[in-house]
């Protein structure tokens, strides 16, 4: 069978992944972690919910949601980030598995989560019917994605890369199929899940001010993490360079008088029902 657009995309992903739990978990997962609060909220997890958490990544959606006295089952497609969340979330169960298929039977959970993941799956509508499916009915699905347009922090990065002149290799996929892709807005992702069937969508922007040192928020990339990650090793070491020489740079508009970065981000916080 050949390969489609979307098989290459979640193909690509797989391999940005692969190893870079360690890397991740010391850079963006902070990140990420702002919104995991009202995350929560949104798929209405609490003391007793079956929750199961999709693209776990190093367990900090799981390991929250454990202290809330949920139940959960955890899973990525990334066997590294799998063992760092089993740690982080000892009385989950952590498996590897990977969207679109899920290995769970209908209706098993209270409560889906996916915190920044549907932004890295080939299918996002595919992979929301079966983050429906695995729901009971009632049951309330809670996702985060990044906004499109980026806030300044986020766009941080790509300005570097396009100063040095980086140019994009040809392994990495320039986005989604067309019939694959949606904005990556309020009504974009709230549009998504009701033609997956979820119902009562809802979607409100997220916005807060990231802080980090200059060098930790530059050492995600440096370790391949993330499209931009990719970007910045599939470089020569020349223009490696250029990149960090134009973030070094960049990164001032963002400094404190103590060198750490204020950056602004927007993401996208939605939640609906089967
Ligand atoms: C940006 S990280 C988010 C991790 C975590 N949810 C957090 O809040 O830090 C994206 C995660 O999704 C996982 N992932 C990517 N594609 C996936 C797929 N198709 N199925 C399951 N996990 C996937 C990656 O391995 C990675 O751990």
């Amino acid at each position: 069978m050949s390969m489609t657009g979307s098989d290459r995309y979640d193909r690509s992903e797989r391999l940005m992944w692969a190893g870079r739990a360690i890397a991740y978990a010391g850079s963006y997962a902070r990140l990420c972690a702002h919104a995991v609060p009202q995350l929560l909220d949104a798929a209405e997890v609490g003391p007793g919910s079956w929750l199961l958490d999709v693209g776990t990544g190093p367990g900090t959606v799981a390991a929250a949601a454990c202290a809330r006295g949920a139940k959960v089952t955890a899973v990525d497609a990334e066997p590294t980030m799998v063992d760092l969340a089993a740690r982080a979330a000892p009385t989950a169960d952590v498996r590897v598995a990977a969207l679109p298929e899920l290995p769970f039977s209908d209706g098993e959970f209270d409560a889906v989560t996916a915190n920044f993941v549907l932004n890295h799956v080939g299918r996002p509508g595919l992979a929301l019917t079966e983050l429906r499916r695995v729901l009971r009915p009632g049951g309330c699905v809670g996702l985060t994605i990044w906004a499109v347009p980026p806030d300044a922090g986020q766009a941080l990065l790509g300005r570097a890369i396009q100063a040095a002149g980086a140019v994009r290799p040809p392994h990495l996929p320039t986005g989604l199929a067309p019939e694959d892709d949606f904005p990556r807005d309020e009504n974009g992702l709230s549009g998504l899940m009701n033609a997956a069937g979820l119902r009562d969508a809802v979607c409100e922007t997220l916005r807060w001010n990231h802080r980090a040192g200059a060098e930790e928020w530059w050492s995600g990339p440096a370790a391949g993490i993330a499209f931009g990650g990719q970007m910045v090793q599939s470089q020569t070491p020349r223009v490696r360079a250029e990149i960090k020489r134009h973030f070094d740079h960049l990164s001032a508009e963002f400094a404190d008088e103590d060198g750490v970065l204020t950056l602004p981000h927007a993401a996208l916080l939605a939640r609906a029902r089967r």
